[in-house]
């Protein structure tokens, strides 16, 4: 008997209906045919309900909705915010002084902020959290945690729970107001209390990326704006004035974790829209959130409530944007960002080095540029800053775990492989690496993870694969296991009597990733490995062979 699956999917799409499903006429915003084809389809409505129409907020200034906000697919609705007292916008500090009592500040109260712990010579942190969220969420006491826990910084959390449920229309409608009331706050403390705003970074998650941007186009020199996971609906395809986009602050690093199109139920954005644009393992699905793994689903449901699997469930992806960036912050392991044309292509170990462009992921981005080489020179594994449009709509990639320490060191191995007489022309199979170094060994390693791999006699196959251990460089043994894979289904992969299932290694290179900062060389951190006493080495079916880094000797 099958068991019913209650999935990831499943929960999406009913979220979705629920929200959409109050939505007048969305039939047509959920067909994936249009969607598709959205960018040709010329806008030509006759009427659309508050073009250009303007309501203005008291001390906070104006917002209008003109034509440049409707389009036909990505963003068919628009409505003005809710009231200010609804969405009741509250800013809560924190500091190394009162890490968890939060004292709230009203910048229009000069007292709030004169008797409070805020410091305007400090560097301020912000957090702004999404959709159907509240500052009751457990990521943001934990991402608060971690900034007091950081450095001497007034870390303020944007409470908009009044505004972030629960349609999702008139929630996007509520950022811009909450935008203004960000912003407002900035401005204020800059006037009033000398903050510079190049001080100031703020860090947005899904909606909140956005109502970043919002602030941000009004803050003359905003510092920083981190994006996690900025939300798809609504944003992905829209001019820059509607969504985070690289003008909103002097550095917007975005990070990508559920980019695949709503319409396969992913939120974020798959779309680059800040200075430096992260997609780990992707940008599209995460490890560890493929739900159809554990067989616990429907009793989390039962035990915890409806909301808290939710969250789980619906969101997985969409919160690890969160979850790296919290790790980043204290964590001694640095994510470092590969500019490549395609995650395929990092896999392969084709963007291992600096030298196509590289950027550190999460709280320490900013300080990347200097990491960023200059594609066009040359001159060996020197850094030089980038210019700006030279990383701009440029995307970097990495890999993570599935669980906690998120944050992995990469090795590149390449094994080179021998074609001598009798070997097949190709075999196919799985390979396991054990790696061994002075500071510790990882034992088991898969290279091969997306089942078996076909292996051509006299080519070198390479890959990139993740592990927690540092290594710190020269490898000195390494063990190469080989199962030959007997797959019925292709008959000439069919070798029992009549061919050769051995495998044929030459040598085999290991390289670690490392930031070019340390000083070092990338020779540093390469090692090649090969058999020894003969030319290559005879690997039976479920048989290993070691090789040692005293190649030529
Ligand atoms: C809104 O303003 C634009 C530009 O000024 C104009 O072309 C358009 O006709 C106006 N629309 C309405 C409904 O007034
Ligand atoms: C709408 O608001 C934007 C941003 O404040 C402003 O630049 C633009 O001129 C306004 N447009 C109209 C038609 O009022
Ligand atoms: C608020 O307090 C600061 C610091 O004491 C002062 O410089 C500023 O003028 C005050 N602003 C108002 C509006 O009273
Ligand atoms: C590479 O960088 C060095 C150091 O800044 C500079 O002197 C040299 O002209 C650059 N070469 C190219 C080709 O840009």
């Amino acid at each position: 008997m099958r068991r019913l699956h209650l999935t990831d999917r499943h929960l999406r799409v009913m979220l979705w209906c629920i929200l959409l499903g109050l939505q007048p006429a969305f039939a047509g915003i959920l067909d994936p045919f249009n969607w598709a084809r959205s960018d040709r389809i010329e806008v030509n409505i006759p009427w659309l309900p508050f073009e250009n129409e303007t309501r203005c907020y008291d001390e906070l200034g104006c917002l209008n909705i003109t034509r440049s906000w409707y389009h036909l697919i990505h963003r068919p609705f628009n409505v003005f915010p809710l009231p200010r007292v609804v969405i009741n916008t509250r800013f809560i500090l924190y500091t190394k002084k009162n890490p968890t009592d939060g004292q709230l500040l009203n910048v229009n109260v000069n007292k709030t902020i004169v008797k409070s712990n805020f410091n305007p010579k400090r560097l301020t942190k912000m957090i702004i959290h999404g959709f159907i969220d509240t500052p009751l969420s457990n990521w943001v006491s934990e991402m608060k945690d971690e900034l007091v826990k950081a450095g001497d910084f007034n870390v303020v959390i944007v409470d908009w729970a009044g505004g972030s449920l629960p349609l999702y229309t008139q929630a996007t409608a509520n950022t811009r107001l909450v935008g203004l009331e960000v912003a407002h706050f900035i401005n204020t403390l800059q006037k009033e209390h000398g903050v510079d705003p190049l001080d100031v970074h703020i860090i947005g998650h899904s909606l909140g990326a956005h109502t970043a941007g919002y602030a941000g186009e009004r803050i003359q020199g905003l510092g920083r704006i981190t994006g996690l996971d900025p939300a798809e609906p609504y944003f992905q395809g829209m001019p820059t004035h509607v969504r985070l986009d690289p003008t909103d602050a002097q550095l917007v690093d975005v990070i990508h974790t559920d980019g695949k199109s709503i319409f396969l139920l992913g939120y974020g954005m798959s779309q680059p829209v800040g200075h430096l644009d992260f997609y780990p393992n992707n940008g599209k699905e995460q490890p560890g959130c493929d739900l159809t793994e554990g067989p616990l689903v429907p009793l989390t449901l039962v035990k915890q409530g409806l909301e808290e699997a939710s969250r789980v469930l619906v969101a997985c992806n969409h919160v690890r944007a969160i979850k790296l960036f919290t790790e980043s912050i204290n964590g001694k392991c640095s994510y470092i960002g590969h500019q490549c044309p395609s995650y395929q292509h990092f896999l392969t170990g084709k963007c291992f080095h600096c030298g196509h462009g590289c950027a550190i992921m999460g709280f320490h981005a900013d300080s990347s540029p200097g990491l960023i080489t200059n594609k066009n020179n040359q001159s060996e594994n020197e850094v030089y800053p980038s210019e700006e449009h030279d990383t701009i709509g440029a995307k970097y990639y990495l890999s993570t775990g599935k669980d906690l320490p998120y944050c992995q060191r990469h090795y590149r191995v390449a094994i080179q492989l021998a074609n001598p007489k009798g070997a097949e022309s190709w075999v196919q199979g799985f390979l396991k690496v054990t790696l061994l170094s002075d500071r510790g060994v990882i034992r088991g390693m898969d290279l091969t993870p997306n089942n078996y791999v076909k292996l051509e006699h006299g080519t070198t196959y390479t890959i990139v694969v993740t592990h927690p251990m540092d290594l710190g460089g020269k490898v000195r043994k390494v063990e190469l296991s080989w199962e030959y894979d007997m797959n019925v289904l292709e008959p000439r992969s069919l070798c029992i009597l009549w061919c050769n299932d051995r495998l044929y290694v030459k040598s085999v290179l290991v390289d670690q990733m490392e930031l070019p900062s340390r000083g070092k060389r990338n020779v540093d951190f390469s090692t090649k490995l090969c058999t020894p006493k003969r030319e290559f080495a005879e690997i039976p079916n479920r048989g290993s062979a070691s090789f040692y880094d005293n190649c030529g000797r």
